[in-house]
């Protein structure tokens, strides 16, 4: 490995007119992370469009072979078959990819980060690293379901070991992508005035409705995003032995789509290796990286999607035992959490990681 210092890195924003890429460029001038060059890159359609970043327009450019010259930090959102084909180019050029899309998040040599849960994973990368090879690297972003579930469970993990969760999640439009935004507005305003609803984004109605997560069913009936927020947790938490381990956190997911527009919601129970009570899991979770608590029994006041977005912390409440389990050996909790997936589940956790490479 060579490494040479790179304090003010020039970064590549791939899918800069997106919903994650516009989050991108929100989140690298909040947090003022520092900037050489700034290259804003879209496809053909998008080339020539200006997006904004601290208050200086920028023009985007075509993502092409050679977009990654001189750049130090390459961040993608563009879907994963736009990573596939140039992330790896991106990083032989010298820039360490942070990947939002799921092309790479299970591929081994790859880390998976959250930084609030394994920052251990990417010990030793900087920006200006280049390994034997020559790559720079590869990081991915978890999936925005699994990187809330796990800064808000991680904490209680490691105080009293989760043996198994089961988590149904209420996934907004954002999810989706800057198209399925609109959809949902659009929609809105068409069933309002009694019109048929236009779906272009999503197969069926999706304003005043809600349907199982539009990723595709694998063969053991579970669909594409209920399987990231399985495989990806064991990744995360380094419990990477074979299918069926004991070791593993036995996961059950169901992923739903709702029509909140932006910030997911997850319900999460947990089966427990050792007691935790519900007074305790909150001193906990208040006191943990990335966790604000909204648990207020008293006036029924928990998350919602509305105060986790453009929120940085992951929100929990409705912290309570699991009565089903009649005071078992450990135990069960249950949790209601909100987060903003477009910052916190991808150009957050991704920025946050960037800023670890220097
Ligand atoms: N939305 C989320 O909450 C979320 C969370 C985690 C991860 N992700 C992942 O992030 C990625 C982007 O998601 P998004 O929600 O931001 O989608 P989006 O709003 O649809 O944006 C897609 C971006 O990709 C660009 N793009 C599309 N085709 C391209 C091409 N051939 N060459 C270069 N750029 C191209 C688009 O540019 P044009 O303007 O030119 O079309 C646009 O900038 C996906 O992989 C998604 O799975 C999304």
């Amino acid at each position: 490995m060579s490494a040479n210092a790179v304090s003010t890195p020039n970064v590549a924003i791939v899918g800069a007119t997106g919903a994650v890429g516009q989050e991108f460029l929100r989140v690298l001038a909040e947090r003022k992370f520092p900037i050489g060059k700034l290259v804003p890159l879209a496809s053909a359609r998008s080339a020539g469009k200006r997006v904004n970043f601290q208050g200086a327009n920028y023009t985007v450019e075509e993502l092409t072979d050679d977009s990654f010259k001189g750049i130090d930090l390459a961040l993608f959102s563009a879907g994963g078959g736009i990573s596939k084909q140039f992330a790896p180019i991106a990083a032989q050029a010298g820039a360490v990819v942070v990947d939002n899309s799921s092309a790479f998040r299970m591929t081994d040599g790859v880390p998976l980060v959250v930084p609030e849960v394994n920052p251990e994973a990417i010990d030793g990368w900087r920006l200006g690293r280049r390994s034997a090879d020559g790559s720079a690297g590869i990081i991915a972003n978890p999936n925005c379901s699994t990187i809330i579930m796990l800064v808000a469970v991680t904490p209680l993990h490691r105080a009293a070991g989760v043996e198994r969760i089961v988590v149904s999640t209420y996934q907004a439009a954002s999810g989706a992508g800057a198209a399925a935004m609109l959809e949902l507005e659009s929609q809105t305003r068409q069933v309002l005035a009694g019109d048929p609803p236009t779906c272009d984004v999503f197969p069926c109605q999706y304003a005043f409705n809600l349907f199982s997560h539009n990723s595709a069913i694998e063969s053991n009936g579970y669909n594409t995003e209920e399987m990231k927020m399985v495989r990806e947790t064991h990744k995360i938490w380094g419990q990477s032995d074979g299918e069926g381990s004991a070791k593993r956190v036995g996961i059950t997911a169901t992923c739903i789509r709702v029509p909140v527009m932006r910030a997911h919601a997850e319900s999460i129970n947990l089966t427990l290796r050792n007691p935790l009570d519900a007074a305790e899991a909150e001193r906990l979770l208040r006191n943990a990286p990335g966790v604000s608590v909204i648990n207020d029994n008293d006036n029924n006041r928990f998350p919602m999607p509305l105060d986790a977005s453009g929120n940085d912390d992951v929100l929990v409440g409705r912290i309570r035992a699991d009565i089903s389990r009649n005071g078992g050996p450990g135990g069960g909790l249950d949790l209601f959490v909100c987060g903003d997936q477009l910052r916190k589940g991808a150009a957050l956790n991704a920025v946050q990681i960037a800023e670890m490479l220097i």
